[in-house]
């Protein structure tokens, strides 16, 4: 392939430099585009603009591939443990076991919140979405920690971003047991990162908690799954928010905000109430009609880059049947999305758009049988994400080719027209 692009616009020709990542489409730099030709780009979406160079994700949606710092998602979610997951996404290599003992020591030991914490959480009315304390509780964070919020200087960046891994399930546990009314219950530095997260959110004063090693792995399994997506709308949000130079607990607050909507990480909810809402396997032609009439969408079905499959779901459908098998549930609901999945992808309404089952198609269901309400599915969303985040936020500080982000726009509303008193207004 050439290494240049030639555009020409009114009989006059412009180069536009390409530029070869190390693997996946190579992309036209058009930084200087508005300079010489005095036009913009028009990509509302973002559905062909690359927004940011970077080193952590890979995705081939054609080709179902996800691959973290080069490692591919099955291969971690099998073999590696969430907390490896995040100084691999940190820091750009997998770490020693010195480096992961250092690493694995720092987020456990800043697991605790400020104790005026519980005030703020009081604030909160109980029937709260605990994504509204979510969001709320994190953008505090940095009214409690102001010692770690210089974005310039490279060491508070990094306690920044333990502060955040380690206190998410914290938080996260808090907002669950907000919302139903129990008490909070402190993190213990003598469990793992998942089986702490586990009993912050279920044990109860009046009953020992026992943990169980196949839900703390499926847990731990859910974490790696969700924990970075290169540059989708959360993650585009906390880079945007950051490039301002605001700070870090303020660009995952905007992150866990933007995570929230139906089309993105709320989805998981919007999937499992749609199973809920079809109920039986002999309601699905009916529902089925419904979407092709465009009534509604299927939600856990479809994504903006997989258009072959979706390689996360493939991991979560069998942790799914790993929970389910050992918790001895027999849910209905599993067996209505395995017909709607079979029947989805055979029908060519579904195979003409390249529609496939996503991540949040299975996670409703594993999540339900864990013990989670489905207000709390997006919650564990955003606390796995947030190592993504703060790892893309991280890496936008490290490049010295940071600008603030400035979209541009076609304009198409009322060109300069002078004011009219209101007495003279027709
Ligand atoms: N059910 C029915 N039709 C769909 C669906 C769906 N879930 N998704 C897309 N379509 C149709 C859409 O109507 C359009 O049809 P037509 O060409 O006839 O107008 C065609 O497929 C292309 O859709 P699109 O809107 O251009 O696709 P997009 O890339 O803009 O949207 C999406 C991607 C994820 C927003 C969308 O597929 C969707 O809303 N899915 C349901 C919500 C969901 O499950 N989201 C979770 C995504 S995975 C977790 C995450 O990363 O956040």
């Amino acid at each position: 392939m050439s290494d240049k692009a030639v555009l020409t616009i009114d009989g006059k020709t412009f180069e536009l430099p390409i530029i070869k990542g190390s693997t996946g489409p190579d992309v036209v730099d058009v930084r200087k585009w508005y300079a010489d030709s005095d036009t913009f780009t028009f990509d509302p979406g973002f559905t062909s603009t690359a927004s940011c160079e970077s080193k952590i994700t890979f995705i081939d949606g054609d080709a179902g591939v996800l691959l973290h710092r080069g490692y591919p998602i099955d291969q971690l979610a099998e073999k590696s443990s969430f907390l490896e997951v995040c100084y691999l996404l940190l820091h750009g290599e997998l770490p020693t076991a010195d480096e992961f003992s250092k690493f694995d020591h720092n987020i456990t030991y800043h697991t605790m919140l400020h104790a005026q914490f519980d005030r703020f959480f009081e604030g909160f009315r109980r029937d709260a979405h605990p994504m509204a304390v979510m969001t709320g509780a994190v953008g505090a964070l940095s009214a409690f920690y102001s010692d770690s919020i210089n974005v310039d200087d490279a060491r508070e960046r990094e306690i920044s971003a333990h502060r955040l891994i380690a206190k998410m399930p914290t938080i996260a546990a808090r907002a669950f047991k907000y919302t139903i009314g129990q008490p909070f219950v402190s993190p213990r530095n003598d469990l793992s990162y998942s089986e702490n997260f586990l009993r912050m959110c279920f044990a109860v004063p009046a009953e020992d908690w026992k943990p169980n090693p196949v839900l703390t792995r499926a847990m731990d399994r859910i974490f790696i799954l969700h924990a970075d997506h290169e540059q989708n709308a959360s993650t585009s949000t906390v880079r945007l928010a950051g490039s301002s130079g605001a700070h870090p607990f303020a660009c995952i607050a905007a992150g866990i905000a933007c995570l929230w909507g139906p089309s993105h990480g709320g989805a998981n909810q919007e999937a499992l109430e749609m199973l809920e809402q079809i109920g039986t396997v002999d309601k699905i032609p009916e529902f089925i009609e419904g979407v092709k009439a465009r009534k509604y969408k299927l939600m856990g079905f479809g994504h903006r880059v997989y258009k072959n499959f979706d390689p996360r779901a493939k991991v979560m459908q069998k942790t799914c049947h790993e929970v389910l098998g050992q918790l001895g549930i027999n849910d209905p609901l599993l067996e209505v999305a395995m017909e709607l999945e079979k029947i989805a992808l055979s029908d060519p309404f579904f195979i003409e758009r390249k529609l496939y089952p996503n991540i949040d198609f299975y996670s409703g269901i594993t999540l339900r049988a864990m013990g989670f309400p489905t207000n709390m599915f997006t919650v564990l969303f955003a606390l796995a994400r947030t190592v993504g985040w703060i790892s893309q936020w991280k890496e936008m500080f490290e490049d010295p080719a940071r600008k603030i982000g400035r979209p541009r726009q076609l304009y198409t509303g009322a060109t300069e027209r002078d004011y009219v008193a209101i007495d003279q207004r027709g």
